[in-house]
């Protein structure tokens, strides 16, 4: 046996998971199958995959109907490409987005997940400032910390400390302004107070920038990973809606986490509509796991305009194609059918409920947040003074392992470095039942006990 393969590094091919940090790929499960919210390993265990995958299983695991509108659609067209054709999946997804996303959202372009999809929507908003004639327009501005993809275009806008020193000089990184945190606010700051002081600098950065050269703010309304499902005040979106529209920059929303139901509405978007964003970015939820899909929505006002000037000219391979869009149609037939929405709805405010109940009784949850099935659970070492856990424990990574032995998968990542916190996913499939909240409640406490035990033991508390 060489070194590689002693440390359980097969010498050709492998997981992509050996592409990562070994440190945070310790007892990382073989998954071989799947139904409902469970999957299990090679070992029979039962896991309840309580962050549906990375925020995506919407539906859950075996789907009949996703996995039959698939195969039937590829028995009949596999592949047509949209540059030189038309088909029936592409339009009928298109109508049947637009409509679940309201007016406004009419046009729908299609892209291979999420990444994609929000460089797809800079893109846009740069060639409509270009064919109008706002040809100085180029600067986005985004927060700090979000999370936006991880092409070089996305990791130019994302907000994370890490990427700075790796991709500094590879890429123009967007001006950054503090994310609306509402956890841990700055000293005399009240949640609502620190939101506008955040919305401010906003509008500091655009006029310091020049209006004339800002193309767009792109936000993600309900957070993800990068902030732990921050959800900011109300004020916030009327502000930062009033600023864009007043300096003409386009307010771009990255619902790739938090939308196609997953926070109780369709759209995230929708619990703000006095504050409509112009365009808006899905992926994950939107194919829930069975086919790469990402959307940008827009507005047919702007497509149709932009299409009679220069047109929006840009296509990857895969966009759009058959057997995606119908498996995606199906996804929200079922979505819409099963009453999915509402279940997010209904099952996440239970979920918080009894998240807070657990919360009340464990010394290391400073603040379960989130809207619906979108929630997160921040871990500190004081819940007084908010101070955190102290980085060598690795307090994300061991929930993620602690929680294998208690039956569940759960995604944890410390982002940014832990320079603005540690959580971890609590967002199962939007199809869990009250029984499976229960039993989800039961493992993160149970989760939760282990690692307060160890942090103790490690004088860590
Ligand atoms: C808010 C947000 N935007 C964009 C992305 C990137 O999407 P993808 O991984 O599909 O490229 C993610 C992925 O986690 C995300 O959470």
């Amino acid at each position: 046996m060489n070194d590689i393969q002693a440390a359980g590094r097969p010498a050709v091919g492998g997981p992509q998971d050996l592409f990562y940090s070994t440190a945070n790929t310790v007892g990382l499960p073989r998954i071989v199958r799947g139904e409902n919210i469970y999957v299990w390993d090679d070992q029979g265990r039962r896991l309840a995959d309580v962050s549906s995958g990375a925020i995506v299983s919407n539906i859950g695991q075996g789907n009949e109907r996703v996995l039959r509108a698939m195969y039937e659609q590829g028995k009949k067209l596999s592949f047509s490409y949209v540059r030189v054709s038309r088909h029936d999946p592409n339009s009928d997804l298109s109508e049947k987005l637009a409509k679940l996303a309201g007016p406004g959202y009419e046009r729908c372009h299609f892209t291979s997940g999420g990444s994609e999809a929000n460089e797809m929507a800079i893109k846009f908003c740069r060639q409509y400032a270009y064919a109008t004639g706002q040809t100085r327009k180029t600067r986005v501005i985004s927060c700090m910390p979000s999370y936006h993809g991880g092409t070089l275009g996305t990791i130019a806008v994302t907000g994370d400390l890490d990427f700075a020193p790796v991709y500094g000089d590879m890429v123009t990184f967007s001006a950054k302004v503090p994310s609306p945190f509402t956890y841990r606010v700055p000293q005399g700051h009240t949640a609502e107070t620190y939101a506008l002081e955040c919305a401010r600098q906003l509008e500091t950065t655009i006029v310091e920038l020049g209006p004339e050269n800002v193309l767009c703010f792109i936000f993600e309304p309900v957070g993800g990973l990068s902030t732990g499902a921050n959800v900011p005040p109300a004020a916030y979106f009327r502000e930062i809606r009033r600023i864009c529209s007043r300096y003409g920059v386009f307010l771009v929303f990255d619902e790739v986490m938090a939308g196609a139901g997953r926070t109780g509405k369709f759209l995230a978007a929708d619990h703000w509509p006095e504050a409509k964003p112009d365009l808006i970015v899905l992926a994950k939820g939107l194919a829930a796991g069975y086919t790469p899909l990402g959307a940008v929505l827009a507005p047919a006002r702007l497509v149709d305009e932009l299409a009679s000037l220069t047109g929006f000219n840009l296509a990857h391979t895969y966009n759009a194609n058959p057997i995606t869009c119908a498996g995606a149609c199906a996804v929200l037939d079922e979505t819409v059918e099963s009453r999915l929405v509402e279940n997010a709805a209904s099952m996440g405010r239970y979920m918080f409920s009894q998240l807070r109940e657990l919360a009340a009784t464990s010394p290391i949850i400073g603040d379960v947040r989130g809207k619906g099935f979108l929630c997160a659970i921040e871990l500190v070492k004081n819940k007084d003074t908010k101070e955190m856990l102290a980085p060598h424990v690795r307090a994300a990574d061991r929930v993620r392992q602690i929680a294998m032995e208690h039956g569940m998968l759960i995604y944890a990542r410390r982002t940014s470095g832990g320079k603005f916190g540690e959580w971890f996913m609590a967002s199962p499939p939007l199809i869990t039942t009250q029984s499976q909240v229960d039993e989800i409640v039961a493992g993160i406490g149970a989760t939760l006990g282990d690692l307060t035990d160890e942090l103790h033991r490690a004088n860590a508390l």
